[in-house]
């Protein structure tokens, strides 16, 4: 069981997260949703310690992550591993070589360093990839592929880690509909065979109503809806996205159209969708 109690994290006087309770059993998976500024990246970054709390505390079993330094610090960022809506690939090194890198916590840095990865670790980066159908890229350069093609690196680098957690931070922001479907699958898959549970921050409502058995909204902060996607009614969705807001589902949907203005946002990595700038 993994629990936050009471976790708030503030900026200077910026109250990014305020005080945030729930628990998550093991394999749920679980989207978190609401508008840009919302507090979801933070919460997110200090599930893995990217960030840390100001108050309150994390824990996954008998283990306070939260407080957690050092090698055990380092052991828990391989227990829970996070893709990036960037990918956060290195483009130079092939795709191999960026899998191989998320055994990096598993052994020690001179080896890593010399690149010695073993005859096993190589195998289980090509099974990965081949699981997430790209085994056929393993010696491009990563920075060669589609976005669609690097986050599914990139997912292949977390299954290195053996995680028992995997977060994402928007996995899909960037990519066109038929790659989002691709990688939403991909997650799903890993949470249903492996039971791995996976916390996902999502921006469009209905990629999270049909992928996630739960979804948390959030507002300034704080948690304003917590329940399965059945109960996410127009007046919840309303709370979350803002009170006045004129909030339609198709909207939020990765299945409209996108302008050409808005495409070369888009290509960019900038939020293509409406919900972006609300
Ligand atoms: N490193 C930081 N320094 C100062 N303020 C920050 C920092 N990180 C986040 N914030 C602030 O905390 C609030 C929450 O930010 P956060 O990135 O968690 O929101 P978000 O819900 O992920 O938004 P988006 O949908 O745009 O990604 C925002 O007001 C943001 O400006
Ligand atoms: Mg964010």
């Amino acid at each position: 069981m993994f629990q936050l109690k009471n976790v708030t994290r503030q900026f200077g006087k910026k109250i990014a997260v305020n005080s945030v309770t729930f628990d998550i059993p093991q394999g749920q998976m679980v989207g978190i949703i609401g508008r840009s500024g919302a507090g979801k990246s933070t919460l997110l970054r200090m599930i893995n310690r990217l960030n840390d709390v100001s108050s309150g505390s994390i824990h996954f079993g008998d283990l306070e992550v939260s407080s957690l330094r050092g090698a055990a610090l380092r052991r828990w960022q391989r227990d829970c591993a996070m893709i990036f809506q960037q990918f956060n690939l290195v483009p130079r090194l092939d795709v191999l070589t960026n899998v191989l890198l998320g055994r990096l916590n598993h052994r020690s840095t001179v080896l890593s360093i010399l690149n010695m990865f073993t005859r096993e670790e190589r195998i289980m980066a090509i099974g990965a990839l081949e699981r997430l159908g790209i085994e056929q890229t393993a010696l491009q350069p990563a920075g060669t592929l589609s976005g669609g093609q690097q986050q599914r690196v990139a997912i292949a680098r977390a299954l290195m880690q053996q995680p028992k957690m995997l977060l994402a931070d928007e996995p899909i922001a960037s990519l066109d509909p038929l790659n989002a479907k691709i990688v939403m699958d991909a997650l799903r898959d890993i949470n249903e065979r492996d039971g791995i549970t996976v916390v996902t921050n999502l921006h469009t409502l209905d990629t999270a109503r049909n992928y996630c058995e739960r979804i948390i909204g959030m507002a300034h902060g704080r948690v304003v809806f917590d329940g399965q996607p059945r109960d996410l009614t127009a007046a919840a969705v309303a709370e979350i996205y803002g009170g006045g807001a004129q909030i339609e589902e198709s909207m939020t949907s990765t299945s409209i159209s996108i302008p050409a203005a808005q495409d070369n946002q888009k290509s960019a990595g900038v939020k293509p969708l409406a919900l972006a700038g609300l």
